[in-house]
């Protein structure tokens, strides 16, 4: 049984991961308003991910006698100056989610609670994963940046993204 102090903490990421999903459809929507449909779709994939997240979380809740629970989550900022300054912003946002799952392990290790550890391992690998597919795009926005050409290139590149839940988990 999961203790309540580990299936609070787990709710506040529940509530994360949505408002993490909130912020990339607020981003596809401003992809989309600048005719960029390849870094939209990207975000659209974003957001299923973290809806996917999300689930994964709360199904953890269910199946560990816990009890999962929908908390208030932060509204999603709606205009980026540049594609740079939102994919900035998605790794800035992503660095805090990988922050928040570290705390999440130390609580469950301070718990002996394993598998919880076991669970929480799956997204310290997701999040290396996470920070360094933005992290490429950001730098090759660097590169591109005032190249139309470029830019339009890499929104060819970002239209070939789709969701793929993990295996043994659709
Ligand atoms: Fe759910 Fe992008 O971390």
């Amino acid at each position: 049984m999961i203790s309540q102090t580990l299936q609070d903490a787990i709710n506040e990421q529940i509530a994360f991961e949505i408002s993490s999903a909130l912020i990339y459809k607020a981003m596809q929507a401003y992809f989309e308003a600048e005719d960029l449909p390849g870094f939209a779709n990207w975000m659209d994939v974003q957001y299923q991910e973290e809806l996917f997240h999300a689930n994964k979380f709360f199904d953890y809740l269910c199946e560990t006698g816990g009890r999962a629970a929908m908390l208030a989550f932060e509204g999603a900022r709606n205009d980026y100056a540049s594609p740079l300054e939102a994919f900035r912003t998605a790794l800035g946002h992503e660095q805090i989610v990988t922050s928040r799952i570290g705390k999440l392990m130390d609580l469950a290790r301070e718990e002996n609670d394993h598998a919880a550890q076991i669970m929480l391992q799956w997204f310290i690998t997701e999040q290396v994963e996470e920070e360094a597919s933005a992290g490429l795009i950001i730098r090759k926005l660097e590169r591109v940046e005032g190249d139309g050409r470029g830019l339009l290139m890499l929104d060819q590149e970002l239209a070939q993204r789709i969701f793929t839940p993990p295996a043994g988990t659709a």
